[in-house]
């Protein structure tokens, strides 16, 4: 059966206005208001979304015996990206992947399932039903599936998506993949500005055990200089793995904890997940029960499956009061100090069987525009509605602040409410190298918050791997290293000169600081990702479509990294001068361990004085690294505000252009334009010039004229 394209009824008052770059396609047969409504999407589209007659792509709906089919043909040398968390290469032409969040599991060869993943694994812990193409000519378009049922992405050959349930299908076309991007999200929201202090390096593992531990880490970073900005706090704080819960002996006050953290300047994430052990007495468990917050089976039966604490319930997130009971807990819970909230084994997962997945009849109640259903239509947004529920709780809890959430699994639009990392990834050369591809689809799929378990999360690394991993996860936009329950993961257990390799990584992403918080700045603005694929620098350059082992850092730093055991690879460069440049006198040369960092020529790039704290990274001297271009100019951007708060909603920010322009044999640097009322702080402003000769240095006053002979 074929289906027809629904032409549009002009129902949106300004079509060509807001849609003349998206249009919407249902099969016939099916009625657009009767669809379930988007989790995707931040507003509800008109219900007729214009197409204009200059469209160029239409997909072609079908139905087999059991599936509904949409097919987009591709030109030759179209390239695809995103389906959003995916392990493999950054080029998804030729893959087919599945929008299911999922634990993922291998079958090792002694035929036991172990939780890996691979290029194989068809879905990870995020659904994300978008693809991005970008066509030989560097123009490029979009296509969202905007269901939340299991979709089949099949890239071998065109764009062909495939799903039990009928499926609306967006396509957006734009003129780059960088404005591809920002429509993107002008759909499915952008991230908010996040607390600074979570740019900085955040150590993590499963777990620190008891509180003393945690306090004696936290001295062990201050001890040893190494640059730190939040502990981590997995699932053995609690007791006997219940939510909401603290281990009696292991952690007597977590009031304490966190203000013995706070005193030495660190920040705090902990842990929850969302199943709720079964056990009377236990206070969650029964106020959840008596309210009726948990999934059920056709029958009405509570539903229970093994996880951490043995036999559980699993919160029905689509139920506004089940969403707000959560936020509740939540509230209480983060009146003990936290600065941030970890949301875990939400895909949702039990622990045992490995690979086991919540039924697909379960019941979920729905509420305010959640209409009832099975969990085969929720299963993809339950980490979203619990990032929602938990994202709220922050915000209620302390209104002044800003919230930090990291979710493990979530689903398109999923940035609105929390950053993610990528899962439970394993201690090889392997892993390290997709953290860069993985972190780059998460982004050109609206995700530009994101990272690896540094170091891996299964299995040790040895002390070089180790060393190379903290040199790349630097440069990502989430810093932290993390592992399972086997051997030290910290900057010192490999030994002294993978300890001075990450001190030398960390002092990196310090003095990158104030760049990297205008990218994140961008990123809640403008859409556009932290971390961008090469080609990003010009699409229309067919031989970089595929280099996934160099990114570049926004738009104007180019990051080479060794990822390869056998040793570093030829990298596919963009067309120009890229010059390189360091920052805490690290040799890349001398050790790989440290990308090489090059600054594109035109660019001027802003660093801070780094320090042991994100708070003492953004206190002193500013310093601009300037690449001129052949013009002999050059620009670049700095974004400051307080760092936390929302004074910069109302203003208080400072936006500065700095600018950089060769005149009668110097260089004048100064301030070309600048937005917000935040005050310029009084501070040196020191220039270093790339040349061909080397460096040359110059040093002012920040806001006056500093002129480089
Ligand atoms: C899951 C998480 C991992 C965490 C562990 C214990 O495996 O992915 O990061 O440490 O559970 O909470």
């Amino acid at each position: 059966m074929r289906y027809r394209l629904l032409m549009p009824a002009p129902t949106h008052q300004d079509p060509g206005l807001l849609f003349d770059d998206v249009a919407r396609f249902v099969p016939a047969g099916v009625d657009p208001p009767a669809l379930p409504r988007s989790f995707a999407l931040v507003e509800p589209l008109p219900a007729n979304c214009p197409v204009p007659s200059s469209w160029r792509i239409t997909p072609t709906f079908e139905r087999s015996a059991d599936a509904f089919i949409a097919t987009i043909p591709t030109a030759p040398q179209t390239s695809l990206y995103g389906t959003g968390e995916v392990a493999g290469p950054l080029l998804r032409n030729g893959f087919v992947t599945e929008c299911w969040a999922k634990q993922p599991f291998r079958i090792e060869e002694d035929g036991k399932p172990a939780p890996q993943y691979d290029e194989k694994s068809r879905s990870l812990y995020h659904a994300h039903p978008w693809v991005l193409a970008v066509r030989a000519d560097g123009s490029a378009f979009g296509v969202l599936a905007d269901t939340t049922y299991r979709l089949e992405i099949d890239l071998r050959d065109g764009i062909r998506l495939r799903s039990e349930e009928p499926f609306p299908v967006l396509v957006l076309e734009a003129a780059s993949p960088q404005a591809l991007v920002q429509r993107l999200v002008d759909l499915t929201g952008r991230i908010e500005l996040p607390p600074r202090w979570t740019l900085g390096y955040h150590q993590c593992r499963f777990s620190y055990f008891p509180d003393a531990r945690v306090r004696e880490l936290a001295e062990e970073f201050r001890a040893r200089r190494l640059p730190c900005d939040v502990i981590w706090v997995d699932i053995h704080y609690m007791d006997a793995y219940k939510v909401f819960t603290f281990d009696p002996k292991g952690f007597p006050n977590p009031r304490g904890t966190n203000d013995f953290l706070h005193s030495l300047g660190f920040k705090s994430v902990w842990i929850l997940d969302p199943a709720v052990k079964v056990e009377a007495g236990y206070p969650v468990y029964e106020e959840g029960v008596a309210e009726g917050h948990f999934l059920s089976d056709p029958e009405g039966q509570e539903y229970r499956a093994w996880t951490w604490p043995g036999d559980a319930a699993f919160p029905d997130y689509t139920r506004p009061e089940t969403r707000a009971w959560w936020a509740g807990r939540t509230a209480e819970f983060l009146a003990h100090g936290m600065d941030g909230v970890w949301v875990d084994l939400n895909e949702p997962s039990p622990i045992l069987p490995l690979g086991a997945e919540l039924p697909a009849d379960l019941r979920h109640r729905g509420g305010g525009d959640i209409v009832p259903g099975s969990h085969a239509q929720y299963h993809n947004v339950y980490g979203l509605l619990m990032s929602e529920a938990t994202h709220g709780a922050m915000c209620a809890a302390r209104p002044e602040r800003r919230p930090f959430v990291l979710t493990r699994s979530s689903y398109l639009g999923g940035q609105r409410y929390a950053a993610t990392w990528t899962g439970d990834n394993s201690s090889t050369w392997q892993h390290l190298h997709w953290s860069v591809p993985m972190a780059l689809n998460l982004g050109l799929s609206g995700q530009p918050y994101s990272g690896p378990d540094v170091g891996g999360f299964a299995g040790t690394p040895s002390a070089e791997l180790f060393a190379h991993w903290m040199g790349v996860g630097a440069l990502l936009p989430f810093f932290r290293t993390h592992n399972a329950l086997h051997g030290d993961q910290e900057p010192w257990s490999f030994g002294a000169r993978a300890e001075e390799q990450s001190r030398l990584a960390l002092g990196r992403r310090y003095r990158l600081l104030p760049y990297l918080y205008t990218l994140f700045h961008d990123a809640a603005t403008s859409g556009l990702p932290v971390v961008r694929p090469v080609f990003f620098a010009d699409p229309a350059d067919l031989s970089l479509r595929d280099e996934d082992h160099a990114f570049l850092l926004g738009a104007d730093v180019l990051v080479q990294p060794r990822l390869l055991e056998a040793g570093n690879r030829a990298f596919a460069a963009p067309k120009g001068r890229w010059r390189s440049f360091t920052l805490v006198g690290e040799d890349p040369a001398a050790d790989p361990a440290h990308p090489v960092l090059r600054l594109r020529d035109g660019a001027i790039l802003p660093m801070g004085p780094g320090g042991q704290t994100s708070e003492e990274a953004f206190e002193g001297p500013l310093t601009l690294i300037v690449s001129l271009d052949a013009e002999g100019r050059a620009a670049g951007r700095l974004y400051e505000d307080a760092g936390e708060g929302f004074g910069y909603r109302e203003g208080d920010y400072l936006l500065t252009t700095y600018q950089a322009v060769s005149k009668d044999g110097a260089v004048e640097v100064r301030v070309a334009e600048q937005e917000g009322h935040r005050p310029r702080p009084e501070r040196e402003l020191r220039v270093e010039l790339l040349t061909d000769a080397g460096t040359v240095l110059a040093s002012g006053r920040d806001g006056g004229l500093v002129t480089v002979q």
